[in-house]
């Protein structure tokens, strides 16, 4: 039998003066309170850009360019994988409109802050870009 591909859920790396924006999550119970890059599922017939680039809107209210991947994709499920790419550009004041908070971390803040385990992986990646 053909085994489908996993969906994809995409994250968007933002950084600003040295600053990484992180995005603390409401649900589900047992990842309210950690933070993530902000992003969501890639729709039927969507690209992953696209995708990347209507998540954010939806959820900062902002216009995002995507660039490349950050790190590697990490699987969350047999179903799912989680991506992130770099923002490359971005136009609007992000503002947290599905998420209990925002937050722009610095390279030290990084290490201490609290993140859901998939984007854990990407920590490495993550302070390169700081
Ligand atoms: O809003 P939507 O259902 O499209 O996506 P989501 O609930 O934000 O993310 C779908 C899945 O990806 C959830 O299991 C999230 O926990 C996971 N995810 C993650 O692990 N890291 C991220 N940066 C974004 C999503």
């Amino acid at each position: 039998m053909p085994v489908p591909e996993p969906a994809l859920v995409v994250a968007g790396a933002l950084v600003e003066n040295g600053r990484l924006l992180l995005a603390r999550r409401a649900s589900p119970p047992e990842l309210a309170g950690l933070w993530e890059l902000p992003g969501g599922k890639v729709d039927p017939g969507e690209t992953p850009e696209d995708a990347l680039v209507r998540e954010l809107r939806e959820e900062l209210g902002i216009e995002v360019t995507v660039g490349e991947p950050v790190g590697v994709d990490v699987a969350l499920s047999a179903t799912l994988t989680l991506r992130a790419y770099a923002v490359t550009r971005f136009a609007g004041t992000a503002t947290a409109l599905e998420h209990e908070a925002l937050r722009w971390v610095d390279a030290a803040d990084l290490r201490g802050v609290d993140l859901v385990p998939a984007d854990a992986a990407w920590l490495p990646d993550l302070a390169a870009l700081l």
